[in-house]
């Protein structure tokens, strides 16, 4: 499959485009919430819905790499976008469930994150996920030089705190939990192989120019 180029001019307008975009699920709910058109908990509506698009940009972030290296699709300029997109869904789930479902209510939030495991983990994701997101602009990949990338591979580790949280904080782990635990599984599982398959393939290569 070969995807029409975007012309250079573009790129930059659609990396904004993207994160304009990115935004929307966000602030279309909270503006359904806030003006009552939610049925039922809209607090809750709005933290799950935090929650999913987190893990769909986490999802999204990992994808980049392997579609390049399967598809020949690049995508790379975006993949900064949708790691920090990441960030600020996790951020406003976190927001949310601090300040509109806990009301700030220290005592309980400090519990919750110490003695709920699915909380403690999606804590230690949101960790994880702040030194990403402080050194994802170019004077940091500058500076950390091949430090960056092995920083960078947390966010396997993240993707997979997101996805088993998402099943810890169901009563009965349904399809939507096995799809998006299931995608995190296989991108990592790329990830570890690809290395190996990526050599196999360029020497395949080198073999049918040579013969
Ligand atoms: C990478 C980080 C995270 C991801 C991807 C994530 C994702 C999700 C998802 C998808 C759900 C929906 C479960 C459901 O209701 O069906 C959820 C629920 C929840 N998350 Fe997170 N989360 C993350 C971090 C956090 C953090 C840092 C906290 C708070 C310390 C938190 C607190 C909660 C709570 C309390 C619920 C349950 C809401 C309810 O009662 O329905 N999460 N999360």
């Amino acid at each position: 499959m070969v995807l029409p180029a975007l012309p250079r001019r573009y790129h930059a307008a659609s990396i904004w485009a993207l994160y304009a975009l990115g935004l929307v699920p966000a602030v279309w709910t909270f503006y359904l919430g806030a003006t009552g058109q939610l049925i039922g908990n809209p607090v809750k509506i709005f933290e799950h819905l935090l929650g999913i698009w987190a893990l769909r940009f986490l999802i999204l972030t990992l994808a980049i790499a392997p579609l390049r290296d399967l598809a020949g699709i690049n995508w790379v300029r975006y993949r900064r976008a949708l790691g920090l997109l990441a960030f600020w869904y996790v951020a406003m789930h976190f927001l949310t469930y601090m300040v509109l479902d806990k009301r700030l209510a220290f005592d309980v939030i400090v519990e919750d994150i110490t003695k709920r495991w699915f909380i403690t983990i999606g804590m230690a994701a949101l960790v994880m996920l702040i030194p990403l997101a402080l050194t994802s602009n170019s004077w940091s990949i500058r500076r950390l030089g091949t430090g960056w990338g092995k920083l960078h591979r947390l966010i396997y580790a993240v993707a997979a705190a997101g996805a088993l949280h998402f099943c810890l904080a169901v009563k009965v782990v349904g399809p939507e939990q096995l799809i998006y635990a299931g995608l995190v599984a296989v991108l990592i599982g790329w990830r570890l192989v690809r290395h190996r398959f990526m050599q196999r393939r360029r020497a395949r290569r080198l073999a049918e120019v040579g013969s």
